[in-house]
């Protein structure tokens, strides 16, 4: 997800650049198809909050406030503990933190991914399901720290902010480690460790 993040970001600046490329070259090869966005159209879309905080607007919460905003906007999908729900196939958000690499893990969001800036972006962009892009950024802090302290991980009080938030270490913060190359039997596949895919 991390990397997935800082691929957008870059995917994003780098069709920026090939607009103004072919634009100044007058040969764009979809003719006159479009035209190039402007800055501050791409600011609107270049919203990625990265691993570190960076991109994170003003704003906080904590989860104390964030508590009333999940019970009326969150809770018919991610149920009352936010244990989820099988019959939207909503996951957890809460709950399994130390299960993971066992043999009975409970994957949820506060379980399983690692970096924390996720849960922020992840909410602006995408929650509430049907209504996104309908939360104030103090709402989507609130939220977040909600989850956060829900999980063990914060406790009801602290604040969460562009500062806080992603000094916040996730309980599965190592669990993702790259497989040596001699773990890899398959010599051709050992490229795609390397970023060289067959
Ligand atoms: C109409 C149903 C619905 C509502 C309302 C809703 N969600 Fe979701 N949410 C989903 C679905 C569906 C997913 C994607 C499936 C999944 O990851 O479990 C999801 C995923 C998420 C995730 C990512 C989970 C993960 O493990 O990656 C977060 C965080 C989240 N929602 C937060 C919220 C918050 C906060 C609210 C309230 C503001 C909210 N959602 C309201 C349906 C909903």
């Amino acid at each position: 997800m991390r990397y997935f993040l800082m691929f957008k970001r870059g995917f994003i600046l780098g069709l920026l650049a090939l607009c103004f490329t072919t634009a100044g070259a007058q040969e764009s090869p979809f003719g006159d198809l479009g035209r190039a966005p402007t800055a501050a159209e791409v600011e609107t879309l270049d919203i990625s909050i990265m691993p570190d905080g960076e991109g994170l607007p003003p704003g906080r919460g904590t989860a104390r406030e964030g508590e009333p905003i999940y019970m009326t906007q969150c809770v018919m999908c991610h149920g009352p503990n936010l244990e989820g729900r099988r019959d939207y196939r909503v996951g957890r958000l809460a709950g399994g933190v130390g299960t993971i690499g066992t043999e009975n893990q409970v994957k949820s969001f506060g379980s399983y991914n690692p970096v924390v800036t996720t849960l922020w972006d992840y909410t602006r962009r995408a929650m509430p399901r049907f209504n996104e892009g309908s939360l104030t950024n103090d709402e989507i802090y609130a939220l977040s720290a909600y989850i956060l302290y829900k999980n063990g991980i914060i406790g009801q009080n602290e604040v969460m902010n562009a500062d806080s938030l992603p000094k916040v270490e996730m309980p599965n913060r190592n669990g993702f480690i790259p497989p040596a190359l001699e773990d890899i039997p398959d010599i051709d596949a050992r490229g795609c460790r390397n970023g060289r895919c067959r």
